[in-house]
């Protein structure tokens, strides 16, 4: 069996999964909630999302790190040419701190902001789904694009 072939399946329907579920939130969810002044329904949505991608984002990662690991990229990710490569990388371990880090220390924090000041938090929230979002569309075309010769010169 290809391995490369099965690991790179593997990783589109994790990055579908985490990338899909964030555009679903940003785009469905978060615009709702605000219309609705139910920041309540982002929280639950968001909580049980989180748990998922929990799972999605390091699926991700391994599988990523075994194709660069089997198709020798170590060198591409530091070269200008193939951006895409170092763009997945950071997209990725920004995410991993955001989950496994920062999320689980501001839960509270947050929690306590939403009943305090509703329109900050809500503010807040966008804000970082809007630019996680951006770069995630980024990196994913730049990705598809870079592997399949849009930028070659
Ligand atoms: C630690 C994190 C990651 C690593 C090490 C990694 C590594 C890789 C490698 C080595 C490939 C194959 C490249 C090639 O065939 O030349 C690949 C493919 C791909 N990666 Fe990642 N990746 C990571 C995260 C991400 C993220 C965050 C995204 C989403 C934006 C992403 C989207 C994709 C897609 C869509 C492909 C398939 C490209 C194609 O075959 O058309 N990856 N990744």
């Amino acid at each position: 069996m290809d391995d490369v072939a099965l690991m790179r399946a593997l990783h589109v329907l994790a990055i579908v999964h985490w990338i899909g579920g964030l555009g679903f939130v940003t785009l469905v969810v978060l615009p709702l909630a605000a219309a609705e002044g139910r920041l309540a329904l982002f929280e639950i949505v968001e909580r049980r999302f989180s748990a998922q991608v929990r799972l999605s984002v390091p699926v991700a990662g391994l599988t990523g790190l075994w194709m660069a690991w089997r198709l020798d990229l170590w060198e591409s990710f530091v070269d200008p040419a193939s951006w895409w490569l170092a763009a997945m990388a950071g997209l990725w371990l920004v995410f991993m701190l955001i989950l496994f880090v920062v999320e689980p220390r501001l839960q509270a924090r947050f929690a306590g902001l939403v009943r305090a000041r509703p329109d900050a938090a809500l503010r807040i929230v966008t804000f970082a789904h809007w630019g996680l979002l951006a770069l995630a569309a980024v990196t994913a075309f730049g990705v598809v694009g870079g592997v399949h010769g849009l930028f070659a010169r």
